[in-house]
């Protein structure tokens, strides 16, 4: 049996190895996957010894997604847009690979899932940390109208649009900036709600019926949803589905197959 784990810290509220459960019962793939909070100062090591010991694969999350990328021989386009890794996983000759799945999560579940086309849209981001750094550039290359990025600190927002620039045009705006277009799709990726501190956006920037989506989950709805719903928004969404499609992209890499996530979403859904 081939072992899989990811590794952060904290690591208790992980979902993970429930997902990959599933998506190893579905698939009927001959794997266990564990979750092991790591400290910063202990995290390469870790990544060898698992390796060292066999392991097939890891996910990696919060506050370690950069060194994972640090670390590894043979970063991935994605992963080195993001500057930061999701995945790890050894290759053949024992090299480390890694990749980030965090983008191709968010957009197969607007796209899939909840069935949205972003080719046209004013899409609107909020926050200029790693959460919004991973998924950038795999929406921008879904020919949205226009990308803009809003952040509290303006320079962070700066440096992210500069860094992306080959991939293609991001606007910058201070946070409720007027100006822009009215945005059609807006999504959280910024730490806010974690700390309990609201975003007070405008409702004036958004077109009618607009999305909002927070890359952030829980069991009851989350501030920024319930603002977007106060402020007329035509969908609500939560960050649910992105993380079971982040981990089934991980998953593909690993095992070489792809699971169907519906299913895995609303058996999440249910024990939250
Ligand atoms: P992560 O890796 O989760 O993105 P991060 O790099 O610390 O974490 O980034 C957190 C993001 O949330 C940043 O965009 C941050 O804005 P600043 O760059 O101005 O710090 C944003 N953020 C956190 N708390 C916020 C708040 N109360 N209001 C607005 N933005 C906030």
């Amino acid at each position: 049996m081939t072992q899989y784990a990811v590794m952060g810290d904290p690591i208790s509220h992980s979902k993970s190895p429930q997902i990959h459960s599933l998506f190893a019962e579905q698939t009927g793939e001959d794997m266990h996957y564990d979750k092991f909070q790591i400290a910063a100062a202990d995290f390469s090591a870790e990544v060898a010894g698992f390796f060292e010991r066999g392991g097939g694969g890891l996910n990696v999350t919060v506050p370690h997604k950069e060194a994972a990328f640090a670390l590894a021989d043979y970063p991935s386009p994605r992963a080195s847009l993001a500057r930061a890794a999701n995945t790890l996983g050894r290759d053949p000759e024992g090299g480390i690979w890694a990749d980030n799945t965090d983008g191709v999560g968010l957009v197969r579940d607007l796209t899939d899932n909840h069935q949205l086309s972003l080719s046209g849209k004013h899409i609107l981001m909020l926050g200029a940390g790693g959460a919004a750094r991973g998924v950038l550039a795999e929406l921008i290359h879904c020919a949205p109208a226009s990308i803009t990025i809003m952040n509290r600190t303006l320079s962070r927002a700066e440096e992210l649009r500069t860094d992306l620039a080959a991939q293609g045009v991001m606007h910058v705006r201070a946070m409720n900036e007027p100006g822009g277009p009215r945005y059609d799709l807006v999504i959280n990726g910024t730490s806010a709600s974690l700390k309990n501190e609201g975003l007070q956006l405008d409702a004036a920037l958004f077109a009618a019926n607009f999305v909002a989506y927070d890359m952030m989950y829980g069991a009851e709805e989350t501030d920024f949803m319930s603002w977007a719903t106060a402020a007329g928004a035509g969908a609500s969404l939560d960050g649910l589905g992105m993380l079971v499609e982040q981990a089934a992209e991980s998953f593909a890499l690993w095992r070489g197959k792809r699971p169907e996530t519906q299913r895995v979403i609303d058996q999440i859904r249910q024990s939250l």
